[in-house]
C-alpha cells in the first residue's frame, strides 16, 4: 500500500513513521532535495504544481494526501483528501472566518481589507488593539502586523498592503487551545483532548494534554460542524481562543497540526497514524490520552540531544533540517511531566521558563 503525499517537511516525516508500522510505503513530493521526509520514504523533487511530478507522485498510489497547505488549490489531484474544497478555504483566511460564521462559530470580530481606505474603515469598526493578516500564505506568525495605536497602521500598511488582507481585533484570551479531530471515509469521527498552547512570536512553543475538560464537548461541536461542512476526511486542527470561558475560532489547518505532536507519545493512537487510516478508509483507533503530555518545541536549532536525553523520560523528535532562526527544527514529549524536567527542557529550548509550571496539568 503506497500513500502519495504532497510536502516533505516535518509532517511528512512523522506520517511516513507513524505508517511504516502499517507496512505502508511513501512517497513524497517536495522543492527541497534535503527535504525531512526524504528518510521515511520516496521522495520525489520538484514544484508543488508541477503536473508531471503530481502525475508520478500519485500514480499507483492508494492515498493521495498533502503535509504543506499551500499546495495550489487548482493543481490538486482528483484523489486528494482532505478534499480540495477543505484545502481551498484553509488557504484563505477570509474563507475560514466566513464558514466559522456561518456555522455558528464565535470568532474575533473581523474585516476584508484590500485598499489603504478599506484599513481605515475597518479599524474604525473594529477598534484597536487589532491585527492585520495577509488572507494567504502566512505560517508561524508570518504576513502579521499587530497594531496597538493608530500611528501604527500606515507603517503596517507599508509592509503587508497590496495582498487581499483581513483584519482582526486582537482577542484578550484567557489561553490558546486547539482541537484536533479525525473523520474516516465512512463518516465517523472522533476527537482528541483538547490541547491548550503557548506561542511567542507567533510560534508555537508548548503545548499540553488533556486541557481544558469543560470546553471539551463545546469544542467537539464545534469540530464535528467543520467536519461535516466541509465533507472532511483526514486530521482537522481548529485553533482556538479561549475568552471569557467560551470558545472563539481563530483559523483551520486541514491537515496534522504541531500542536498534535504530543499524540505520538501520549495518545492510544497518533494523529499522525489516525490520518493514514482515515485516508485508508481503514478503522480508527482510540484518541483518548494515556497519560498528561507536555510538548515544547525545539526552534532555530537542536540542544545537543546529549543533553536532551539527560532530562528523563524525554522522547526527542529531531526533524533533520539545517538550523535557522524561527525555524521548528525538532521537539519533545514529556509524558507524566513535571515542573522540574519541563523547566529543563524550556531551558534546554532557549524558553523563558517563569509560569512554566502553571501549565504543568
Ligand atoms: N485575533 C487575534 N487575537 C489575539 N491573538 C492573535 C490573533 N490572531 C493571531 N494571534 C496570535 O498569533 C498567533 C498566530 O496567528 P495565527 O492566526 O494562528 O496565524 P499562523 O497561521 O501564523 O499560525 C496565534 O496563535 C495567537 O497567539
Ligand atoms: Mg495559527
Amino acid at each position: 500500500v503506497t500513500v502519495a503525499v504532497v510536502g516533505g517537511g516535518q509532517l511528512g516525516l512523522m506520517l511516513g513513521l507513524a505508517g511504516a508500522r502499517l507496512g505502508l510505503r511513501f512517497r513524497f513530493l517536495d522543492p527541497a532535495a534535503d527535504a525531512p521526509a526524504a528518510r521515511a520514504g520516496e521522495l520525489l523533487v520538484g514544484a508543488y504544481d508541477d503536473a508531471e511530478l503530481l502525475r508520478r507522485l500519485c500514480d499507483g498510489a492508494d492515498a493521495v494526501t498533502f503535509e504543506f497547505e499551500n499546495l495550489p488549490a487548482g493543481a490538486a489531484p482528483p484523489q486528494l483528501l482532505p478534499p480540495a474544497g477543505a484545502l481551498a478555504v484553509a488557504q484563505d483566511r477570509l474563507h475560514e472566518k466566513e464558514l466559522f460564521r456561518r456555522l455558528g462559530i464565535g470568532t474575533a470580530p473581523y474585516a476584508a481589507v484590500d485598499t489603504r481606505a478599506e484599513l481605515d474603515d475597518a479599524v474604525a469598526e473594529i477598534g484597536l488593539p487589532a491585527v492585520l493578516k495577509t488572507r494567504r500564505f502566512g505560517y508561524d506568525g508570518k504576513g502579521q502586523a499587530v497594531l496597538r495605536a493608530a500611528a501604527a497602521v500606515d507603517a503596517a500598511w507599508d509592509e503587508l498592503g497590496g495582498v487581499p488582507l483581513l483584519l482582526e481585533g486582537l482577542v484578550p484570551f484567557e489561553r490558546e487551545l486547539s482541537v484536533l479531530a479525525v473523520r474516516g471515509r465512512d463518516g465517523a469521527t472522533a476527537f482528541w483532548p483538547l490541547t491548550e498552547n503557548v506561542h511567542r512570536a507567533g510560534i508555537l512553543r508548548q503545548s499540553v494534554a488533556p486541557a481544558a475538560p469543560e470546553l471539551q464537548g463545546e469544542a467537539e461541536e464545534l469540530a464535528a460542524a467543520v467536519l461535516a461542512e466541509l465533507e472532511y476526511v483526514g486530521v482537522l486542527a481548529v485553533e482556538l481562543f479561549q475568552r471569557d470561558g467560551r470558545l472563539l475560532a481563530n483559523e483551520l489547518a486541514p491537515r496534522v497540526h504541531n500542536s498534535g505532536h504530543w499524540t505520538i507519545d501520549g495518545a492510544a493512537t497518533s494523529q499522525f497514524e489516525n490520518h493514514l487510516r482515515a485516508i485508508l478508509g481503514l478503522p480508527l483507533g482510540s484518541t483518548a490520552a494515556v497519560a498528561p503530555s507536555a510538548m515544547v518545541n525545539l526552534v532555530g536549532e537542536v540542544p545537543p540531544l546529549r543533553r536532551l536525553l539527560e532530562v528523563e523520560g524525554a522522547r526527542v523528535h529531531v526533524y533533520g533540517k539545517a538550523p535557522r532562526p524561527g525555524r521548528k527544527v525538532g521537539h519533545v514529549t514529556l509524558v507524566e511531566p513535571d515542573a522540574e524536567r519541563l523547566r529543563r527542557l524550556l531551558e534546554l529550548a532557549g524558553e523563558p521558563t517563569a509560569g512554566a509550571a502553571t501549565i504543568v496539568a
